[in-house]
């Protein structure tokens, strides 16, 4: 698999058209063909209440792509995000090492931008994995999940020491 950090381009450059990666160009095959599975997610997403389509296309270490979308609910609040279904399609078949995801949205002037709440999610399995943030002419901005969700909570803290466990010697 090619190196994902090739190409890297920081949020922080994101705001210069210059730097901004185009679908023109070279040296960046790799993550094209993500970005297009992410926009083609994106045609199934159920949004019929915010109509603002999401879709998501998850790289695993072994090659393997699982993609999805969002997914609403006439309850509100149980809707799922993009990456969240993607990322739950992915570890119910057994995934948990990720290299990146790819996210679009219908978002013309704007890079989507992952909620926090998949932020954590993406966290879950690692903070030095890559997001790709679209828009649709396949532009992108890539960022690690740990630079999307710095100074994190993650699973490797609920090992450390405690209070309690200070206290009762266990
Ligand atoms: N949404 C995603 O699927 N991913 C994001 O990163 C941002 C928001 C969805 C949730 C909801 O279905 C719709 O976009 C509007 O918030």
């Amino acid at each position: 698999m090619t190196d994902l950090r090739i190409n890297e381009l920081r949020v922080d450059e994101a705001d210069t058209e210059a730097s901004n990666h185009s679908s023109e160009e070279e040296n960046e095959d790799w993550i094209k063909p993500l970005i297009y599975q992410s926009q083609g997610a994106k045609e199934f997403a159920y949004c019929p209440y915010s109509k603002f389509r999401v879709g998501a296309a998850l790289l695993a270490h072994d090659g393997t792509v699982f993609t999805g979308c969002n997914v609403e609910n006439a309850s509100y609040n149980l809707g799922l995000c993009a990456e969240r279904t993607t990322i739950a399609k992915a570890v119910s078949e057994g995934y948990r090492r990720f290299k990146t995801i790819a996210i679009a949205s219908d978002l013309e002037d704007q890079f989507i931008s992952p909620c926090g709440g998949c932020r954590q999610f993406m966290r879950e399995f690692g903070d030095q994995w890559s997001v790709y943030l679209s828009k649709p002419d396949g532009s992108y901005v890539e960022m690690t999940v740990g630079e999307l969700l710095p100074v994190s909570f993650g699973p490797e803290d609920l090992k450390k020491k405690t209070m309690l466990t200070t206290q009762n010697g266990s």
